[in-house]
């Protein structure tokens, strides 16, 4: 990686899962980091993706009747979708099903095949399905899964191991002297714990009998690649290892965030396949915490999972990914309630940031005609507005060695810290007593200043709250909200005098505490859809045939373009349709061949229902359905109404 550059990578989620908390929040810290190094003048690429081959996803398939590929295409839209809703800016999105990740696994493989790096053995072990992976013998606790306490199950088998355990002295020898590389400290002593144990050797394969839905091992067709070994290798395929060298040592070493329940994979398996191949090690790789609901630890047996997407329906996006990331301590376990949610966006957001703007405005609209007066020269030289941009200042620096150091929430509480000073500034100045005086310069001073460390806070929030900081920020008469020069955060008077000023409306409006057994109340917009049910409206009191919004929700509807249609033999009304739906192509039967010819229906922009479950239709299968309108004997398709790229969301 170069000096100036900074690559950063989530762990690629179980395509199949449900976009949940836990992965929302490693994803936005992600965005979080990468928004931060932009603004402070970084080349920055940011990876995320999805892990798709393994047992789970070929169980799940099967269930389904469809083929694993068909699935991964279908699922992976969740994560897409979850995370553009999110406002997520990956600068990449790799699915390991891709050939451009497939052929780097395979390369991989061979090169350490041919070195003697891997071996071929006789294998009896204990097996864990759900994990899919072996343990030792002495690792089993009460003869079940070390990791998920599930039954596990004797396998004997011929496979191939890479040789793991000639790494172990080197790899304690390297993180006993690089600090950074496993944070935090804690998280490195307990992988230094795993490596006081003899290191095995590790098993990379998975004879096709067992499980065929993998990356063929390049040297057997008869065995597929272990599921960790090429969703590891996604780190390099992403940013052309092997394939573009200048573009790999623009970016890597990388930083890789992960959760602490994939420490070992990260810390111990990766570094050894990286040392195999002859690459320099990642630069950190830093462990969170888990998010807890209230005191439990948040699964699905439990049933107490929690939607990101709910929660961000119900206060809005900024706010939530606020929460996420100020509430968290990095490294440690944080639990999440909605009661925690409610006093973090009252005191910050409501209180301290909302009011300050507020009192800005408002105060400029009436002492100054609603524009931004001129500072009296020297203001900012010394005096009560230097000694606030000092502090604001060091905000800035406080928020850019927090992203370093990885406590991000710390660098938020700091810049929080400038906010409650500049409202105290305000008590302190009292303008309003100012305004009495003959001479406006302190009256100007106070205003100004207040302003512009305003400018400075929402500049430095903008990475976490990027919609309601331009919104802030263009209230302030800033050009180009959406992003921020990092040059503007270091140095006052930035704000050009004159500047009419204008409130966007209230930017956190108070959250009512909710009382027991009743939704909390917002007048944010993205609570309005509830609100307008009006009370007592809860889904248990809605008139027959009239469904609630959530309901409405969970009916996914997305453009897709026609690239494909045609006849099905032997059915007069069907036409057989391959569609692109984003990245995804699904194919649709539609009974519409009455209305229209397949020809006329190509390149057409249609409107998909993408998560209903699949059907056969005369044996085809049919992975969606199209939305027409029809009366007597028309029939129409919703089509959209001008230029609008496929997979968009439609609401
Ligand atoms: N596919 C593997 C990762 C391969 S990376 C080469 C995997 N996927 S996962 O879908 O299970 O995602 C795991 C990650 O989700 C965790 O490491 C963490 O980043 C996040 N979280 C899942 N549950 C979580 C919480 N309850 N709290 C915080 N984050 C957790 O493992």
């Amino acid at each position: 990686m170069k000096r100036d550059s900074y690559y950063v990578t989530t762990p690629i989620y179980y395509v199949n899962d449900q976009p949940h908390l836990g992965h929302a929040y490693t994803t936005v810290l992600a965005d979080v980091l990468a928004r931060c190094q932009r603004l402070f003048g970084r080349d920055v690429w940011f990876l995320t993706g999805t892990d798709e081959h393994g047992q789970k996803v070929q169980e799940a398939a099967q269930k389904l009747g469809i083929d694993p590929q068909t699935h991964a295409d279908n699922t992976v839209v969740r994560f897409q979708e979850a995370w553009q809703r999110l406002e997520i800016r990956n600068d990449d999105f790799i699915r390991t099903t891709e050939p451009r990740h497939k052929a780097i696994v395979q390369e991989i493989l061979q090169d350490l095949y041919d070195r003697g790096e891997i071996y071929r053995d006789e294998y009896d072990g204990w097996y864990c399905v759900a994990d899919e992976r072996f343990c030792t013998e002495k690792d089993l606790v009460a003869g079940n899964c070390p990791e998920c306490g599930r039954p596990v199950q004797r396998v004997r088998e011929s496979n191939y191991f890479f040789r793991m355990s000639v790494y172990q002295d080197w790899l304690v020898d390297y993180i006993q002297t690089h600090p950074e590389f496993i944070q935090p400290d804690y998280r490195r002593n307990e992988t230094l714990g795993f490596l006081r144990k003899p290191l095995q050797d590790l098993c990379i394969s998975r004879p096709k009998t067992r499980l065929a839905w993998g990356i063929e091992l390049p040297f057997d067709k008869d065995y597929v690649t272990y599921v960790w070994f090429d969703a590891l290798v996604n780190y390099v395929s992403a940013i052309g290892y092997r394939r573009n060298a200048a573009r790999f040592a623009q970016w890597w070493p990388a930083i890789h965030l992960i959760g602490k329940d994939i420490l070992t994979t990260h810390t111990v398996y990766w570094p050894c396949m990286l040392k195999a191949m002859g690459v320099e090690m990642p630069r950190t790789i830093f462990a969170h915490g888990w998010w807890l609901m209230g005191a439990a630890k948040m699964s699905k047996s439990l049933g107490n999972v929690v939607s990101p997407l709910d929660l961000m329906e119900r206060y809005g996006v900024d706010p939530f990914r606020y929460f996420l990331m100020a509430e968290m301590a990095m490294g440690q376990d944080a639990s999440f309630t909605e009661d925690a949610f409610i006093r973090r966006y009252n005191a910050d957001l409501a209180n301290d940031l909302g009011n300050l703007l507020n009192r800005v405005v408002s105060m400029v609209g009436k002492y100054c005609a609603g524009r931004l007066p001129a500072p009296p020269a020297g203001a900012f030289a010394s005096g009560p507005a230097a000694d606030l941009f000092k502090q604001v200042a060091a905000a800035a620096r406080g928020l850019q060695a927090a992203v370093e150091t990885f406590t991000l929430h710390a660098g938020i509480a700091q810049v929080i810290e400038a906010v409650r000073a500049t409202n105290k500034f305000i008590e302190t100045q009292q303008p309003w007593a100012q305004a009495r005086a003959e001479n406006p310069g302190p009256l100007h001073a106070t205003l100004y200043a207040s302003a512009e460390a305003l400018r400075v806070c929402a500049g430095l929030l903008m990475p976490l709250m990027p919609t309601k900081m331009a919104e802030l920020r263009a209230a302030l008469g800033m050009e180009n909200p959406m992003t921020v020069n990092p040059d503007e955060l270091a140095k006052p008077e930035v704000l050009k005098p004159d500047t009419p000023v204008a409130a966007p409306g209230a930017l956190f409006p108070r959250i009512e505490a909710p009382r027991p057994g009743t939704e909390p109340k917002s007048a944010s917009p993205a609570a309005e859809p509830k609100a307008a049910s009006g009370p007592g409206a809860g889904p248990g009191s809605l008139p027959d045939g009239v469904v609630s919004y959530e309901t409405f929700a969970q009916v996914q509807l997305r453009t897709a373009k026609i690239m494909t249609a045609e006849a099905i033999e032997g059915a007069v009304k069907l036409l057989k349709l391959g569609v692109l739906m984003g990245e995804t192509r699904r194919q649709i039967v539609a009974g519409i061949a009455l209305y229209y010819k397949p020809e006329d229906l190509i390149g057409k922009t249609v409107v998909v229902v993408a998560n209903l479950a699949p059907i056969k239709l005369r044996g085809v299968e049919s992975q969606g359905m199209l939305l027409a309108a029809s009366k007597g004997e028309c029939l129409r398709l919703v089509t959209i109404d001008g230029d609008l790229s496929s997979g968009a969301v439609v609401k």
